[in-house]
């Protein structure tokens, strides 16, 4: 007696693509929270085995069925089996499985299609629309009293408008020697940047603001402002003079930014990130850092313990 059973074609094992596609999408959802690199990683192995899946789920359709031979008994009377015409060719068939993988299948792509496309259009986009910020000038140097601070409020990107509104604090500190040009008498500033380095909420100055003295040059906002520390209202972040964190969760100092002297006007350059600062105005020794986001160790073993953070718009 023989059992049909035997007669059917062994189905391909399970595959393991869904596997693998599914590890790149938690990878690459990861890498958009923590690093662009843990992102372009997952969305490569998202792309491999989204791929590989798909050419596994759409074999049948794409009729790749793969050579199986049909485990079989011989038939011993072969003539036992009945006359008749030809049979036709069975049907392609579509089980509720193979369903289920296609439409997982295609639910995760429209997924994966709507979370990155918006990210990946706003890193790339600015490639090609050439917003990246530029050199601002704060104005002729006379605007700045020596050993006072001046909030200085200006549009990172000319016709950004609001948006690209940026505020620095200025410090004229004095002439200073520059041994690097001949021992030459040049200004000194100190200027930081008002972006608190905890969350990135704005740092206000603690003293009171000389609105009358208040000047807009050329779309730049200076106000004269008594100064002896900064504070930020979010969480009670607190700096010093110099920028130092004094209190409060900020991991770091207050960002500073380079600056140019041409045509006896001040020019803010790029923003740079601070560990500490120990003494004072033009004086001051500064461990300076390449910009960080906020929230991000500079120095210290927290810079070894926490080397990864959350990635930020910077602004
Ligand atoms: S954002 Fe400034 S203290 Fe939290």
């Amino acid at each position: 007696m023989s059992d049909a059973s035997h007669d059917n074609p062994h189905a391909p094992g399970p595959s393991l693509w869904p596997i693998g596609f599914a590890i790149g999408v938690a990878c690459l959802l990861l890498g958009l929270v923590l690093s662009w690199i843990i992102a372009a990683i997952g969305a490569v192995l998202a792309v491999v085995f989204g791929l590989l899946w798909a050419r596994d789920v759409t074999r049948e359709v794409r009729g790749e069925v793969p050579e199986i031979e049909p485990e079989t008994r011989a038939v011993a009377d072969e003539a036992a089996a009945p006359a008749g015409p030809p049979a036709a060719a069975p049907l392609p068939t579509y089980t509720r499985s193979r369903f289920l993988e296609a439409s997982t299948l295609g639910i995760s792509a429209a997924i994966g299609a709507v979370v990155t496309l918006p990210v990946l259009g706003f890193m790339v986009l600015p490639s090609f629309t050439n917003l990246e910020e530029q050199e601002a000038d704060l104005g002729p140097l006379e605007n700045f009293p020596e050993g006072k601070y001046v909030i200085a409020s200006y549009f990172a990107l000319p016709g950004g408008g609001e948006v690209s509104r940026r505020t620095v604090f200025v410090r004229y500190n004095g002439l200073v020697e520059n041994p690097a040009n001949q021992g030459r008498q040049e200004p000194s500033f100190t200027i930081l940047y008002s972006r608190c380095v905890h969350l990135g909420c704005p740092v206000q100055p603690n003293g009171p603001i000389d609105e009358a003295a208040k000047k807009n040059v050329n779309g730049v906002e200076l106000r004269p402002v008594l100064a002896q520390s900064f504070g930020c209202p979010c969480h009670g972040g607190l700096y010093d003079a110099e920028g130092n964190r004094r209190a409060g969760p900020p991991v770091r100092s207050m960002d500073r930014a380079e600056y140019s002297i041409k045509h006896g006007r001040l020019i803010l350059g790029p923003v740079y990130a601070v560990g500490n600062v120990s003494g004072t105005g033009a004086n001051a020794m500064i461990s300076r850092y390449p910009w960080s986001t906020p929230g991000t160790h500079v120095d210290g073993i927290e810079a070894w313990l926490y080397p990864i953070v959350p990635t930020q718009v910077t602004g």
